[in-house]
C-alpha cells in the first residue's frame, strides 16, 4: 500500500482530538427525551426515554444524563461542555418540528463545531435518532416510505466497512454474524434510500453508508452509516433491544450472537465517548444530573419498553 494512502486510511480512524490523549474511563453521556405521541404513556408525563437506551449505555461502562426537552439554549451549551457523547433515540415524533429536533439541532451543531475545532464529541442515533441526523445534515427530512416494521436482518455490509471506524475492531466472526444472521431488529415505516443519499452532496460528502437492506417489498435503504470526518454514527436499526427489550410478540433477535452484536456497538461508542475529556464543574453537579435521580416507570404491559423514565 502506497504511503499516501495508508495516511489516508489512518486519518479515517483518528480523527482530530482522538490521538495522543489520555482516555477518560469515567464517561457520561446524554440521551435525548422525546414528546410522548403514544396514548398509553399520557398518564405519566409530557416526555420520555426509554430504560434499554440507558441499560444500553451503561453496559458499556457510561453513565448516563437525560437531556430534557425545552431547556433554555444556554442550558444545553452548559451541558454539552458537562458530557462526553450524546444518544439521539428511536421513537416517533416530527423530525422538523417538534422539541426533540429543536434539543438534538443544538447538540448536533455544537458536536460538529466542537469536532472541527480540535475536540472530540461522538453522537450515536438509532433509528428516529439516525433519521433526525439524515435530516439535520441535509436540512431537510428525505426518508421515503419503507415497510420495515418487525423484522429482523442480517445487514447488506458495504466495502466501506473496511476503512471504517465503526467495524475497526470488529473480529470477523462478528462481520460474518451482521452479514448472515437476523441479528438487527428493524421498526420502522421510513428509510433513506441509497438513490436519495447519492443525489444528496450534503449527505454524500458528510456521511459513508456501511450497509444498507431491503425492506419486505424489496425497497432498499441505508441501514449505518458514520461521518467522514466527525465522531457521527447512525443506525437505522436497534442494537439496544436484543439485550433489553422482551415483548414476546415483537421480534427482537436474543439469540447470543445478537447479544454479542448489541454489545459490540456499545462498547464502540462508549470508547468513542472515552476520547472526550469534558466534565462537569462539580461532583455535587455531576450527581444532580445524573439518571439515578429519576425512578423508571413499569411499562411492560404497555409498550416495547420494559421501563420509561419520565419527565
Ligand atoms: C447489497 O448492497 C449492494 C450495494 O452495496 C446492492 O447492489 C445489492 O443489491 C444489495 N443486496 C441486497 C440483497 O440488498
Ligand atoms: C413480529 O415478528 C415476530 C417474528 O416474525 C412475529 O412472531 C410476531 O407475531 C410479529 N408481531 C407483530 C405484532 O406483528
Ligand atoms: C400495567 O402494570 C402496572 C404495574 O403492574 C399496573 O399498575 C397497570 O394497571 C397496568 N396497566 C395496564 C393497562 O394493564
Amino acid at each position: 500500500m502506497a504511503p499516501l494512502s495508508l495516511a489516508l486510511l489512518l486519518f479515517g480512524w483518528l480523527l482530530p482530538g482522538a490521538a495522543g490523549t489520555e482516555l477518560n474511563n469515567r464517561p457520561i453521556i446524554g440521551i435525548v427525551a422525546q414528546e410522548v405521541t403514544d396514548k398509553e404513556f399520557f398518564p405519566f408525563g409530557a416526555t420520555y426515554i426509554a430504560d434499554s437506551y440507558v441499560k444500553f449505555l451503561e453496559s458499556a461502562g457510561s453513565r448516563v444524563v437525560p437531556i430534557r426537552l425545552n431547556l433554555p439554549e444556554e442550558e444545553y451549551r452548559k451541558l454539552f461542555k458537562s458530557i462526553n457523547g450524546v444518544l439521539f433515540p428511536g421513537g416517533s415524533v416530527d423530525l422538523q418540528v417538534s422539541s426533540f429536533s429543536r434539543t438534538t439541532r443544538i447538540f448536533y451543531k455544537l458536536a460538529v463545531e466542537a469536532s472541527s475545532s480540535g475536540h472530540y464529541f461522538p453522537i450515536w442515533g438509532t433509528c428516529m435518532g439516525f433519521q433526525i441526523l439524515t435530516a439535520l445534515t441535509a436540512g431537510a427530512d428525505l426518508l421515503s416510505a419503507t415497510a420495515a416494521e418487525n423484522i429482523s436482518l442480517p445487514l447488506n455490509l458495504t466495502d466501506e466497512v473496511a476503512s471504517s471506524r465503526m467495524f475497526h475492531h470488529a473480529p470477523p466472526d462478528l462481520l460474518r454474524v451482521l452479514s448472515q444472521e437476523r441479528v438487527t431488529a428493524n421498526f420502522h415505516h421510513f428509510g433513506l434510500t441509497p438513490e436519495t443519499f447519492r443525489a444528496n452532496k450534503k449527505l454524500s460528502e458528510f456521511y459513508r453508508v456501511l450497509s444498507t437492506n431491503r425492506d419486505t417489498n424489496g425497497v432498499e435503504f441505508i441501514s449505518t452509516i458514520e461521518a467522514r470526518n466527525h465522531p457521527i454514527y447512525g443506525v437505522q436499526w436497534h442494537p439496544e433491544v436484543n439485550r433489553f427489550q422482551w415483548r414476546s410478540d415483537m421480534s427482537y433477535p436474543h439469540s447470543a450472537n445478537a447479544i454479542w452484536t448489541s454489545q459490540y456497538f456499545a462498547d464502540f461508542f462508549v470508547n468513542e465517548a472515552r476520547k472526550s475529556q469534558n466534565h462537569f464543574l462539580s461532583e455535587e453537579e455531576e450527581n444532580a444530573a445524573l439518571i439515578y435521580n429519576w425512578t423508571p416507570t413499569y411499562t411492560a404491559n404497555i409498550s416495547g419498553y420494559e421501563q420509561a423514565y419520565f419527565f
